[in-house]
């Protein structure tokens, strides 16, 4: 076996994989069209390249109203205005997520309620939200993480006895289904981001699905500087500036076309990554719920045991496995450690008058530490667009990897100093 990249080997994968994201002459067609015509902005709401783009994703996800935003932060925002959540309101929310998920409760005056992972699928245990529910409780924000469904039927059986909102953070989750359900047209509200490193983007972007007219209206108007939507209002709200640009929807239009087949091809590639992955001792692969019927692949998570890898953390194993040409990282920190969200850090009204609700550093979320800290891997989606053989060096490298590292109890600890040294 060759010496492993990190240590001056060679690569196992010698190929880089595909770039992200991908475009060709339709890309510039449609921007320049936009761009000639002259209507780039999103005012009057919707351009008709964003009411093209509204009317595609919802053919494509499913649901009722689609409402287009500038970013996947500002839709679920705006979903808990629109439900009339706000000052002082809870809303919950999974510990092992983008900061997003968070902050957006936050600008919204609510104070979010940090809850622990399933480690079987590091989705929001629905077992935490119960414990979790107060009577300021208003709302439930469970994220699809990676390439993961949380339990749907249990968060919707949870919110109907509590008379709570739903508005699933589908960031991750262009295309996946529940029981054939879009992802995000489940709960009151689906919340979607088209940021760059999303598998539907146009560099920035968000769309929030909505179950009701009552809610879509409402959202239209926040969004449009609280111009009045329904036609039959003629009051303003408080609103804001959120709408999409027309050059961000004519990458969109062009990007959704391409979507299915790379869908297909990730979700494909992600079923023979599981088998391959299973093979491999003190690997895990995440809990696949039968209901969760179509996978989405934004990134694909798995976990590994220390013990399996010489004593060596996911740092250690992201480290090596980025050296064999592998494109992963070792995913988020544990929300309740972001320092954005400590009092004496954050100047937001909510986090200074509820202090004793933001002490998160007091925290203690074992799932979510334990994948944070120790062992969770995360693989990008170009792994899931170059072919089985972008599958098999990945899981090439990894054993190359696990093999050295476990024959050598001292090597984690090289490659850490190697790390500290090099940044
Ligand atoms: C889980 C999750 N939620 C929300 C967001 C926010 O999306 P945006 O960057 O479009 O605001 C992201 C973006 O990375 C995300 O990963």
């Amino acid at each position: 076996m060759s010496e492993l990249a990190i240590l001056g080997g060679e690569k196992t994968r010698q190929d880089t994989y595909p770039a992200w994201p991908v475009h060709d002459q339709r890309e510039v067609d449609a921007v320049t069209a936009v761009v000639r015509s002259g209507r780039w902005g999103g005012y009057p709401y919707p351009g008709p390249q964003t009411a093209e783009f509204v009317r595609r994703f919802v053919e494509l996800q499913g649901g009722t109203y689609g409402v287009a935003m500038m970013n996947g932060t500002v839709t679920m925002e705006v979903a808990l205005k629109a439900a009339d959540i706000g000052w002082g309101d809870e809303v919950i929310v999974p510990a092992y997520t983008f900061q997003a998920t968070a902050a957006a409760p936050m600008a919204a005056g609510a104070i979010p309620v940090i809850v622990d992972i399933d480690p079987a699928n590091y989705c929001i245990d629905p077992k935490a939200i119960e414990a979790a529910i107060t009577e300021r409780t208003r709302a439930i924000i469970p994220v699809h993480l990676g390439a993961q469904m949380a339990d749907m039927d249990a968060i919707m059986d949870i919110a109907q006895r509590h008379n709570l909102i739903v508005i699933e953070d589908c960031a991750h989750a262009h295309g996946a289904r529940w029981r054939g359900r879009g992802a995000g047209t489940i709960g009151h509200f689906g919340s979607f981001s088209m940021q760059s490193s999303k598998i539907l983007t146009a560099g920035e972007g968000g769309m929030l699905l909505c179950q009701s007219e009552d809610h879509a209206y409402k959202v239209m108007s926040l969004i449009n500087c609280g111009r009045p939507h329904d036609p039959a209002e003629e009051i303003y709200t408080f609103g804001a500036n959120y709408r999409m640009g027309e050059l961000q929807a004519a990458l969109l239009n062009v990007g959704i076309e391409r979507f299915p087949a790379q869908a297909q091809e990730r979700e494909a590639m992600a079923a023979y990554m599981d088998e391959a992955l299973s093979e491999i001792p003190g690997v895990r692969v995440l809990q696949r719920d039968e209901r969760h019927t179509t996978r989405a692949v934004y990134c694909y998570i798995f976990a590994i045991e220390p013990d399996a890898f010489g004593g060596a953390a996911h740092d250690v194993v992201t480290a090596a496995l980025q050296m064999e040409g592998i494109p992963c990282w070792e995913g988020y920190e544990a929300m309740h450690h972001y320092e954005l969200f400590q009092p004496k850090l954050s100047r937001l009204p909510v986090a200074q008058v509820f202090a004793d609700r933001f002490e998160f550093d007091k925290m203690n979320l074992p799932a979510a530490e334990q994948a944070c800290q120790q062992e969770a891997v995360w693989l990008g989606e170009s792994v899931f667009r170059a072919t089985q053989a972008g599958v098999d060096d990945t899981v090439n490298a990894l054993k190359k990897i696990q093999a050295r590292l476990a024959g050598d109890p001292a090597l984690a600890g090289t490659i850490r100093r190697l790390m500290d040294e090099h940044g």
